[in-house]
């Protein structure tokens, strides 16, 4: 394996494969570079630009490696994933440098995306030991019937750059452990994380073609990976854009089936017995870890009208104090955006928000001065609106350090303010009043919800998917059991003669 230290990669820049049928193999002569977000001069390595035809070699080498991997016992499965487990934590640290300095997310950001991605390993290699079927009643009591599982086939994985380590994990372990064969793609901004993560597999001594890595650019290899008719299923990750035309591809082909997780605009709601500074400290946390850039974090604080003048006095407080910079640096608090693209969709969002009448409380812009030339750093942007269901900032994704505080007096109010998007992933109700918290459950439209806690920090042992345009409806990490497999039901007769359920009869006259 590669030393990840950044002293030295300055000379060198390495050249990178992709990994199909136990080999790892070069594309074309085009390639790609991967770059620390923090510092444009610190190149990570260059990959393949992968195209369509490594895609089919990397689907037909899962194909392949199918019928052998399914007829394996799934303890067996279950032990190839325990192994990685064993090998990813003994390099945690290793690893966690690696995701900051190619993600630019701090060091403890970084650290808990590796460990996460572990604690999805130990559940999933545990899961092996543990019934994946149901036993099920029959009307005829001579009749067993039960539910079984049967893997799906290729899964297609093309993963985002935010969650290097832990969202591949979450998509690539479910479908390994149920039978399936695997090709990966992950995303273009950090291909070094992803690769990491195929050698560790490959070090585990996992069979040629059961895990398969093409890097590159998602029109050029990830779309001839969702239209291959050889690819059953695709977990995606990523815009709402793309996830609906994902699924709509999938859709042509009859056994096709998409799982996509997308973005949100998710709100915390802080009600009038609120601890301030716990909604302060929920609000900065889900505000501003990793600049801003999960589909987790919160953009709306919807606050009520007695509390404002509090809430904003330490929200604003702790805001100006957060140390923004290297992430590879353990006091850092906040890194950059990921490229100049992600910076400038950011800093338009902050001029639409000043057209579209908010009252500035922070002014966000790019970081200029010692330490941040070289980085796509940005200062957090805060204003004050009243809600207003056309102004776009309030409703539109946005996915940076840009947060709006939404004023609101009535607890209708903030329902209607919380579900007036397009959205529906992560709630945050800060409250200690047991009315309260179970009415916003109920009214509003999320998948992930928490009391007095912030947006961020799901574990993998629980569901992890939103409702309207940021889902499917099939949540990730524990539950994507579902999308991996088909249920079959399988009910075996142990009287001598033929009874059926529901009256009928097999008596021929
Ligand atoms: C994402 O932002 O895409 O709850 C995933 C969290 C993390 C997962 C976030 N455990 O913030």
């Amino acid at each position: 394996m590669l030393d990840c230290g950044q002293k030295d990669v300055k000379e060198v820049v390495m050249a990178h494969k992709n990994y199909i049928d136990g080999l790892w193999v070069t594309s074309s002569q085009e390639v790609f570079a991967s770059v620390n977000p923090a510092n444009r001069d610190d190149v990570l390595g260059e990959f393949p630009r992968s195209t369509a035809e490594d895609a089919d070699a990397a689907v037909e080498a899962a194909r392949k490696a199918f019928p052998a991997w399914r007829e394996l016992s799934r303890i067996k499965r279950g032990e190839y994933i325990d192994t990685f487990a064993q090998l990813a934590k003994a390099r945690t640290e290793e690893l966690a440098k690696l995701v900051a300095r190619e993600s630019g997310k701090c060091l403890s950001e970084a650290r808990a995306d590796v460990v996460e991605g572990i604690h999805m390993a130990q559940f999933t290699s545990g899961r092996a030991r543990m019934p994946f079927g149901d036993v099920i009643a029959s009307e005829i009591p001579e009749k067993d019937a039960f539910m079984l599982r049967k893997p799906k086939g290729v899964v297609a994985v093309i993963s985002p750059w935010n969650f290097p380590f832990a969202i591949p994990l979450w998509l690539i372990l479910p479908s390994l452990l149920e039978g399936n064969t695997v090709v990966f793609k992950p995303a273009e901004d950090t291909p070094l994380a992803g690769q990491r993560i195929v050698e560790l597999f490959e070090e585990a001594g996992l069979p040629p073609g059961v895990l398969n890595l093409v890097q590159g650019h998602g029109s050029e290899v990830g779309w001839p990976l969702v239209v291959h008719p050889k690819v059953d299923v695709i977990l995606f990750t990523g815009s709402s854009e793309v996830g609906s035309r994902i699924r709509q591809a999938a859709a042509a082909d009859h056994h096709k089936y998409a799982v996509c997780e997308m973005g949100g605009k998710n709100a915390i709601i802080a009600f009038e017995d609120a601890d301030v500074s716990l909604a302060a400290a929920a609000a900065v946390t889900s505000a501003f870890r990793t600049s801003g850039q999960r589909c987790s974090a919160a953009s709306r604080l919807i606050v009520h009208q007695d509390i404002l003048d509090r809430f904003l006095d330490s929200f604003l407080r702790m805001t100006k104090g957060m140390r923004i910079g290297e992430p590879q640096d353990e006091r850092t608090f906040m890194g950059p955006v990921i490229n100049e693209g992600a910076m400038n969709k950011v800093l338009g969002y902050n001029e639409l928000a000043k057209r579209e009448g908010a009252t500035v409380l922070l002014d966000g812009g790019r970081m200029s001065g010692p330490g941040y030339e070289k980085g796509w750093f940005l200062s957090p942007f805060v204003y004050q609106m009243r809600h207003g269901s056309d102004a776009r900032c309030l409703r539109e994704e946005v996915f940076g350090p840009h947060v709006a505080v939404i004023p609101f007096t009535t607890r209708d109010e903030a329902v209607t303010i919380y579900n007036d998007t397009e959205y529906g992933f992560i709630l945050s109700v800060i409250t200690n009043d047991y009315r309260i918290m179970r009415e916003m459950r109920e009214r509003c439209d999320f998948g992930v919800g928490y009391v007095n806690l912030p947006t961020i920090g799901a574990e993998v042992h629980l569901p992890f998917g939103g409702l309207k345009k940021s889902g499917t409806g099939l949540p990730s990490a524990s539950t994507l059991i579902d999308a991996v497999t088909h249920r079959i039901a399988w009910t075996v007769n142990h009287a001598k003669e033929i009874k059926l359920a529901q009256g009928l009869s097999a008596k021929v006259e």
